[in-house]
């Protein structure tokens, strides 16, 4: 099979041998995979995959057919459309997914957004249901509100009924992010805009204290992305006087177990909002695995509204 593989800093697509599904496991023909923040750190030699997993095939997520079943496989049958969080090696022709993980993919996906939909809706989920509670009417303040988890979230809050606050750096990507149903503001403005029921901090970095601080009593805060910076100064008083909880959370170095909870816990409660059209993932750029460093490249550059998804086995750039 076709592979991406990052080695050295460097991303080239290489010939390695077919996987071969293991007890429980389905053998997929991948049709997409998404691009993340992790595949990045591996790029740079950092955020190994857990044990079992190739260390030089990224990719955290994927859709695609159930070509092969593992010994005591039943969930799919051959030919079912999947989509699945995975430990890592997505990014490659075929993959091997544990069955408990795995979704069905709506009819009303195609293989693109089926291919960015897991990481990013899961993670969204678990931080903003799993951890916040987040409730009907409550404020939440997403940050790093147009990337892949920023988009999801934003999205989620909205069908929850929360009223939703998006910081977003670039003001190019402002008028899209409020038609996801949030209110966009500049980072620099969040303490402003607050009190927050909920912040769901997807950046890190200096905006840390004033998001604290912009907590509103009893407030939550979920800490998924520390892309700026992941040493802040915290005032424990501000938090004291708020009642206030600070939680940080990780989805790739979960059991397969947790994994299977979280994502049965998406298909429940959000594949039907996808069915019926109130879910969308945005796609920046849907770019083929031979041009994997080319995705990488455009990963890297930011700037961009939702994912960046390879497309593999002859899936075009409008997923089918
Ligand atoms: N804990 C977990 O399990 C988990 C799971 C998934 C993702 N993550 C992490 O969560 C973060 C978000 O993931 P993602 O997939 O949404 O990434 P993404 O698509 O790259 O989005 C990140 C967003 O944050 C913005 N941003 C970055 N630095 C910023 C700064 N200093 N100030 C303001 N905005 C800033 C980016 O804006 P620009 O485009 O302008 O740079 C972009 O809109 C990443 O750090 C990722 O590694 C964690």
């Amino acid at each position: 099979m076709r592979a991406v593989v990052v080695a050295d800093g460097q991303v080239s697509v290489e010939d390695r041998r077919d996987p071969v599904p293991g007890p429980g496991e389905l053998l997929v023909r991948v049709r997409a995979a998404g691009l993340n923040g992790a595949d990045m750190m591996q790029l740079r030699g950092f955020y190994p995959p857990p044990p079992g997993f190739p260390t030089d095939i990224p990719g955290l997520e994927l859709a695609g057919e159930v070509v092969g079943l593992g010994e005591g496989a039943n969930r799919f049958g051959l030919g079912a459309r999947v989509m699945s969080l995975v430990g890592g090696a997505a990014q490659a022709e075929l993959a091997v997914v544990d069955e408990r993980v795995a979704m069905p993919v709506p009819t009303s996906l195609g293989w693109v957004a089926a291919g960015g939909f897991p990481e990013v809706f899961i993670t969204a989920h678990d931080a903003l249901v799993s951890q916040c509670d987040l409730r009907s009417g409550e404020r939440l303040l997403v940050t790093g509100a147009a990337g892949g988890v920023g988009t999801a979230a934003v999205q989620i809050g909205v069908a929850l009924g929360g009223r939703v606050v998006a910081s977003v750096r670039d003001p190019a990507l402002r008028p899209a992010v409020a038609e996801l149903g949030a209110e966009p503001i500049d980072p620099a403005d969040s303490e402003d805009h607050g009190p927050y029921d909920v912040v769901l901090e997807l950046v890190g970095g200096d905006a840390v204290p004033a998001n604290v601080r912009a907590l509103s009593g009893g407030g939550r805060m979920a800490v998924i992305g520390v892309g700026a910076g992941a040493r802040v100064e915290l005032d424990l008083l501000a938090l004291m006087s708020r009642r206030a909880r600070v939680m940080g959370s990780m989805l790739r170095n979960r059991s397969t177990a947790e994994k299977a909870l979280a994502s049965r816990r998406v298909a429940e409660q959000l594949l039907p909002l996808v069915g019926a059209g109130g879910l969308r993932v945005l796609v920046a750029a849907a770019i083929d695995l031979e041009s994997a460093a080319a995705a990488y490249a455009r990963f890297q550059a930011g700037g961009k509204l939702g994912k960046v998804v390879l497309t593999i086995g002859g899936t075009t750039a409008t997923g089918s």
